[in-house]
């Protein structure tokens, strides 16, 4: 694994190896998996594109019956989170009455997050839960607790394992976080 990438004109280091990613995906699975035992099946709704690679490694460690459903959202620009969030494709399940759990690559400020949940519950979810792969808590403005956290990393922005910057990045094995100098 490189412990240094380039993409496009940044440079990054490593912050989480694949094995580590893998273990803790494992944990997420099976603690999921305990929570909706007893409970209705739940639709996963993974946020494109970020989401797509945690979520399939994700829902291999789920061991209860799952549906999975996607919703495609924009917020980022660049490096930086432009605060207003846009939903460029639905879900396509009935969510109404069903139990519900969001799966995110990285929560930041939470607005794409919160508008997402609020979608979620008009739509008449019984229950809505969000798992993430990355979690920064020091930008996350809202007061509730997100359910299932892969890792809390700090404010600096990261590329890998999913998650890009401008386009690019997401096919690298870990993840990576941007060098400043
Ligand atoms: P939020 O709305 O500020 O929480 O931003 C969430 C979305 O912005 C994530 O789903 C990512 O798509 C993107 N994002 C936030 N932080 C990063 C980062 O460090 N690297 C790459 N994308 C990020
Ligand atoms: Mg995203």
């Amino acid at each position: 694994m490189e412990k240094t990438v380039r993409v496009h004109d940044r440079d990054f280091d490593i912050l989480i190896n694949k094995s580590e990613i893998q273990k803790r995906i494992k944990e997420l699975g099976e603690a999921i998996s305990v929570h909706y035992q007893k409970k209705t099946t739940p639709v996963i709704i993974s946020v494109l594109h970020g989401a797509v690679i945690f979520s399939s490694d994700l829902v291999r460690e789920i061991s209860i019956p799952v549906e999975m459903d996607f919703v495609r959202i924009k917020s980022y620009s660049g490096l930086e989170s432009t605060g207003k969030v846009l939903m460029t494709q639905q879900w396509e399940r009935k969510l109404k009455d069903r139990e519900v759990l969001i799966v995110e690559d990285i929560i930041d400020t939470g607005s794409s997050i919160d508008f997402l949940k609020k979608k979620i519950e008009k739509a008449g979810a019984l229950d809505v839960k969000i798992a993430t792969l990355l979690f920064k808590p020091q930008p996350f403005k809202y007061e509730y607790s997100i359910d299932w956290i892969g890792f809390e990393i700090g404010r600096k922005f990261v590329v890998g394992f999913g998650l890009d910057y401008d386009g690019i990045g997401r096919n690298l094995p870990a993840i990576y976080q941007l060098k400043t100098t």
